[in-house]
């Protein structure tokens, strides 16, 4: 989108019919919440949930959070435990996120949840957000709506002063009533985990750090392929699987046409391949650093990291 127009519509039928053909589309949209105004793209599409973090200018991908209407539609995405449905019951719609296992069949792109068996859910309380979801009949993924490095963005003016040109439109819906993100709460296996804090306090979560360990083997914000991992490969030996880009090869391509925001789409699910491949291990062929090849290089050198 860089260097097209930004459409800035007021809130009302026009600006959530105009949203609502983007996301069909696959575009982000920026929208107020009662947080801070979210981008929002459909989170059953990986080149859109691509495009956020295009627009976003992100260096790296983190799981993102997914907007649904209604607790029925939380359920098809996520397992919701006891203690996930009662934080549910009381303070949906509102801003708590909840981070549960993630659903059997799920419909939500690799990318959203950044290949973690895990997805972040919340039910919105603003008429716009609102509006989006029942009109687009999509569950939509959300980071604040700002480009990469600046403060989330409380009105339409900041959301135009970092992405301006970069996405096709923002609706304006005034200043937002809490102006923080929202709380987020793990409710997977064990105790409540508050993993960041917000508007609303839960007495029984306890605070963790963002890197604690979610499970045995897992951290609370990456997935990693648990094979050795070769970056930069221009050719594979016989026991690895072999991830191209572009022209370089392989098993399985991130782009055979070098396209930066399909590869940005395909990553875990290729991971994820690879992984479960019969070749005990796995090289990955250059991606250029630049735009959102910076962000899929992140990834990769962390998934090529020596881990104990
Ligand atoms: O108020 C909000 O929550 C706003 C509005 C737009 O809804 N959204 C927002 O999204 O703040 P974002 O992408 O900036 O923050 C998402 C946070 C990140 O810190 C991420 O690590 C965490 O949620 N997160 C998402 N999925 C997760 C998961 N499966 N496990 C652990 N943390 C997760
Ligand atoms: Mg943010």
């Amino acid at each position: 989108m860089t260097g097209k127009r930004t459409e800035l519509r007021p809130f009302g039928p026009e600006a959530i019919a105009e949203a609502t053909a983007l996301i069909r589309d696959g575009l982000p949209v920026a929208v107020p919440t009662e947080t801070v105004y979210g981008l929002a793209a459909d989170a059953t599409n990986a080149e859109a949930v691509a495009r956020i973090y295009k627009a976003k200018g992100r260096p790296s991908f983190n799981p993102l959070i997914v907007h649904v209407p209604d607790l029925d539609a939380a359920r098809r995405l996520g397992r919701l435990g006891a203690a996930a449905e009662a934080l549910a019951g009381a303070y949906w719609p509102g801003p708590l996120t909840l981070v549960v296992p993630l659903a059997e069949n799920s419909p939500v792109a690799s990318l959203v949840t950044a290949g973690l068996p895990t997805i972040a859910l919340r039910v919105p309380a603003h008429p716009a957000m609102r509006a989006l979801l029942q009109a687009s009949g999509r569950p939509l993924a959300a980071p604040s709506a700002n480009a990469s490095g600046r403060i989330s963005p409380t009105r339409a003016a900041h959301v135009l002063a970092s992405l301006d040109g970069r996405i096709p439109l923002v609706i304006d819906g005034g200043a937002t009533a809490h102006g923080l993100e929202s709380t987020i709460i793990a409710a997977t296996d064990g105790p409540l985990r508050l993993l960041r804090p917000g508007p609303i306090v839960v007495p029984d979560a306890t605070a963790v750090t963002g890197n604690a360990v979610e499970a045995p083997g897992m951290l609370a914000s990456h997935y990693a392929p648990a094979k050795p991992l070769r970056l930069d490969a221009v050719s594979a030996e016989a026991d690895e699987w072999w991830i191209g880009f572009g022209a370089q090869g392989g098993d399985s391509s991130l782009s055979r046409s070098g396209d930066l925001v399909e590869a940005a789409a395909r990553l875990f699910d290729l991971l994820h391949e690879a992984d479960a491949s019969s070749r005990p291990r796995i090289a990955v062929a250059p991606v250029p650093s630049e735009g959102l090849g910076l962000a899929i290089n992140d990834r990769l050198a962390r998934a090529a990291a020596p881990r104990g």
